[in-house]
C-alpha cells in the first residue's frame, strides 16, 4: 500500500485532484468509481477549479458511484444522484449518460442490483475513489460475518445512520437502506484510491491498513488489492507510526 499522509486538507485535497486529472489526461476515456460523503467534498471542488482552468475534461469520462440511499429520488438534495450533480457533475463537461449510480427508486431492488452489476462487469474502473465509515465500512459494506460480492440492498446499521444523520434534519429521515457496489467489484478496480480525514477515524484507519483481514473491517479486504493509494490528513494517520 502506497501511504501518503498530507500536513493539510488543502493539500490532500489538490493531491488528490490532481492526480485524477493526470489518470483523465493520460485515459481520457477513464472509467472512475466515485464516492460521497464529507470525504470528497474538497477533492470535487478541485476538480471542478481545474476543468475550469482548462486542465482537464470529463468528455469522455463514465463514472459509476458505490451507492444511492433506497427510496430517495435523484431530486431529493440528500440523494447521491444529488449531491453527485451539486458538487461535480453539473460543473463539468461529463455527457449525462456517462454517469451511473443505482436508481434508489427502482421498483425492483433485484433486478436493480443485476443491472448495475451487468454495467460494472462490462466496465472495469481504473479507479475506485473510497472513504472511510468508522466502522471500516468501505460504500455501503457493513462489519458482518460474510460480505456480498456484488451489488446488494443493505440495512444500514444505527451507527451509520446515526453518523449520516447530521446531512438530515432528523434522525428518523435517514433512510434505513441503501444500495451498495459489493466488495467483489470494488476490489476489481485497477486502483483504488482510499482516502480518511479526522482524528476520528485514526483508530480505524490503523485496524484497516495494518489489522488483520477480517469481514468485521471491510476496509481491511483493501490490504488484498495489489494497487491501492491512501491519502490521509495527519490525524487520520496520527496513529501508523
Ligand atoms: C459514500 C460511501 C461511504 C463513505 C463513508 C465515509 O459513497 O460509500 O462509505 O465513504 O461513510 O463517509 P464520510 O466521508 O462522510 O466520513
Amino acid at each position: 500500500m502506497d501511504i501518503r499522509i498530507f500536513e493539510s486538507a488543502e493539500k490532500l485535497d489538490l493531491h488528490a485532484a490532481e492526480w485524477f486529472s493526470e489518470l483523465i489526461n493520460q485515459k481520457p476515456g477513464a472509467v472512475l468509481g466515485l464516492a460521497t460523503g464529507s470525504t470528497p467534498i474538497g477533492i470535487y471542488a478541485k476538480l471542478v477549479e481545474q476543468h475550469r482552468s482548462g486542465k482537464v475534461s470529463f468528455a469522455e469520462v463514465t463514472t459509476y458511484n458505490l451507492d444511492e440511499y433506497v427510496g430517495l429520488t435523484p431530486d431529493n438534495d440528500q440523494s447521491y444522484a444529488y449531491y453527485m450533480n451539486q458538487h461535480l457533475f453539473s460543473h463539468v463537461d461529463i455527457p449525462p449518460g456517462n454517469v451511473h449510480l443505482p436508481d434508489g427508486m427502482a421498483l425492483d431492488p433485484a433486478a436493480e442490483c443485476a443491472r448495475y452489476d451487468a454495467l460494472l462487469a462490462e466496465h472495469a474502473a481504473d479507479v475506485q475513489l473510497l472513504g472511510l465509515g468508522h466502522n471500516g465500512h468501505i460504500g455501503f459494506n457493513e462489519p458482518d460475518e460474510q460480505l456480498s460480492s456484488g451489488t446488494h440492498v443493505v440495512a444500514l446499521k444505527e451507527e451509520t445512520r446515526q453518523a449520516n444523520a447530521r446531512f438530515f434534519s432528523s434522525l428518523d429521515e435517514v433512510p434505513k437502506a441503501a444500495y451498495t457496489m459489493g466488495v467483489g467489484s470494488i476490489l476489481k478496480a485497477k486502483q483504488i484510491l482510499l482516502v480518511v480525514r479526522g482524528s476520528d477515524k485514526a483508530g480505524i484507519v490503523k485496524e484497516a491498513l495494518t489489522g488483520p483481514v477480517t469481514t468485521q473491517v471491510p476496509a481491511s479486504l483493501l490490504q488484498l488489492h495489489p494497487n491501492v493509494i491512501v491519502l490521509l490528513d495527519q490525524e487520520a494517520g496520527r496513529l501508523l507510526s
